[in-house]
């Protein structure tokens, strides 16, 4: 792992910013995965700010859904993704994926976006956040990882950091969240993770520094060959 310590969210977000539309200038049909939540903000924000890049052969997928939760509503990923990023910087609905947490076969639609990614030549970087578990998408804490997209059971305190975006009520945040598994994850070419905050910075000594353990999913990026851990001084604060 590549460990990178920025001054603040500000300069950490001008970097990844920077290196995103460099990437995307030297391949225009860039294949991304993206996270979404509080960590990704500023980053979104300064690529709608910051110098214009050509996204118009970009593909995106993003690495979860609520299930139950229609695309068109305002709590959904995919519309937080459409306000934040691809409304803003031009990303064609055409090369946008996402995982439908309303599909009548939530099976069947997890293999679809397995087969859609692999269609796509494959993610080509993936931009992750890390819950203060360890989760990396909805991949939760527990005895056994999933490999591949599946449904997630999202634990009590992943409703509480989600209940923002539905009014401030956990209780209304669904139970359960479609997600890429550990190895959709894995098998991106480059893996960048942001952490900012001191709320995330035991979580972040662990993943690196720690055992490789399902009790701590994000600790399996330790096995990947090409990672970029982006923090703040804060996040940094415990290694
Ligand atoms: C969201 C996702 C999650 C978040 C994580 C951190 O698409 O994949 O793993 O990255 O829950 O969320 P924030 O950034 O809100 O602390």
């Amino acid at each position: 792992m590549t460990i990178q310590i920025f001054d603040d969210v500000r300069a950490l977000s001008a970097e990844l910013a920077a290196g995103v539309r460099a990437a995307v200038t030297a391949k225009p049909s860039l294949v991304l995965g993206l996270p979404t939540g509080r960590t990704p903000l500023p980053f979104y924000h300064a690529l709608r700010e910051g110098p214009a890049a050509d996204w118009s052969q970009v593909r995106t997928f993003n690495l979860d859904e609520f299930v139950g939760v229609a695309a068109s509503a305002p709590e959904s990923y995919r519309a937080y993704m459409q306000r934040e990023l691809f409304g803003p910087v031009g990303v064609p609905a055409a090369h946008v994926e996402f995982l439908d947490g309303r599909a009548g076969d939530l099976e069947a639609e997890c293999e679809r976006y397995e087969r859609a990614i692999a269609a796509a030549g494959g993610i080509d970087m993936m931009i992750l956040g890390i819950g203060t578990n360890g989760h990396i998408g909805f991949n939760e804490p527990g005895p056994y990882l999933h490999a591949r997209s599946h449904r997630a059971h999202l634990q009590p305190g992943t409703r509480q950091a989600n209940a923002a975006m539905f009014g401030g009520d956990a209780a209304r945040v669904p139970e359960a969240a479609l997600s890429m598994g550990m190895a959709t994850i894995l098998e991106a070419r480059a893996v960048v993770l942001m952490a900012t905050g001191v709320a995330k910075a035991g979580v972040v000594q662990a993943m690196a520094d720690g055992h490789i353990t399902t009790s701590l999913p994000a600790s399996f990026l330790q096995l990947h060959p090409n990672v970029t851990v982006m923090l703040d001084r804060e996040a940094a604060s415990r290694r």
